[in-house]
């Protein structure tokens, strides 16, 4: 069985399997209550980039998952059993009883705990890989169930369209948003990682109202980010990247994603999302930036 690191060029051996692990992007973000189980009750309008992190995979009959990880974002990663792509290749093991195994491939291009979904895509992305690789017929409820017991926000990057996502996650419905899709984004990371944990630990737990999500207008001028506060706590340099994007001509929209610490900026046009790349880059050349679309339905 070819696999990654076996020193050979596998590209020449088999054609892998691919999957894209779309980055994710909280247009806004509305925390509603602290939950008895420890999570908090969110209203959140997700949508994904065309662009993230790449899985690549092979088939092996040993029953073994083995997974390399290289990119950008490569060493900050550990591929042993608590990584993502492992365990969700697990539990999919698990709930099929398959005896074959995988090795895969993953291409970190996305910074890690940064607010834009990296572990939690490439956990959806393990598993839509591992169903074409193993070409597994799995029902959408149960393939759902095992996302939601690998993460939060694992459930809406199954589909990794637009999507309304309630409770703590486990609620999805998909949602068009009048000229949303044609909109180019701007993803602006400065270079920390905050814990999702601690960023919900310091929500202040002031409900600020439901989410509206029937218009990008008002999805601009209502819409929030209700963990921005604490997440400027923890990595002040947030407040940098916001006031930085906020200032670019033609910017609909800047807020932060997530529980941080990558802000976006949305535009109507690929020349002013152009020219507000090239003008965070010469300010802040230690800052990660990616330009990308919205990934439509
Ligand atoms: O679900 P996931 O493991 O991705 O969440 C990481 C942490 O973020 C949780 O342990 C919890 O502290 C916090 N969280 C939360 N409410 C959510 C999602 C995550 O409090 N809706």
């Amino acid at each position: 069985m070819p696999h990654p690191d076996a020193g050979l060029d596998v590209d020449m051996l088999t054609t892998p399997v691919t999957e894209i692990a779309y980055a994710k992007v909280n247009v806004a973000l509305h925390v509603r209550a602290r939950r008895e189980d420890g999570y908090h009750a969110l209203e959140s309008l997700f949508v994904f980039a065309e662009d993230g992190d790449r899985l690549q995979g092979w088939a092996s009959d040993d029953g073994a998952i083995h997974l390399t990880i290289d990119g950008p974002f490569g060493a900050t990663l550990d591929a042993g059993p608590d990584n993502l792509v492992v365990r969700a290749a697990r539990a999919l093991q698990a709930y099929l009883g398959e005896q074959r195994g995988a090795a895969i491939r993953l291409t970190k291009n996305l910074p890690v705990a940064s607010g834009i979904g990296g572990g939690s895509a490439d956990a959806a992305a393990a598993l839509r890989l591992l169903a074409r690789l193993w070409i597994v017929r799995i029902d959408d409820g149960e393939l759902m169930g095992l996302a939601l017991d690998l993460g939060s926000d694992v459930p809406a990057c199954v589909p990794s369209v637009t999507q309304m996502v309630m409770g703590r996650g486990e609620r999805q419905a998909r949602h068009a948003v009048d000229g949303l899709d044609a909109c180019s984004m701007l993803l602006v990371n400065p270079g920390v990682g905050v814990s999702t944990a601690q960023v919900f630990a310091g929500w202040d737990r002031v409900d600020r109202g439901p989410l509206d999500g029937s218009s990008l207008g008002v999805l601009c001028a209502m819409g929030r980010n209700d963990l921005e506060a604490a997440a400027l706590a923890i990595a002040p340099v947030i407040g940098d990247v916001l006031a930085m994007l906020a200032a670019q001509e033609d910017v609909l929209l800047a807020r932060m994603s997530g529980s941080g610490a990558t802000c976006f900026a949305l535009f109507r046009s690929d020349r002013a999302l152009a020219a507000a790349a090239q003008a965070v880059r010469r300010a802040n050349p230690g800052w990660w930036v990616m330009e990308t679309r919205i990934r439509s339905a």
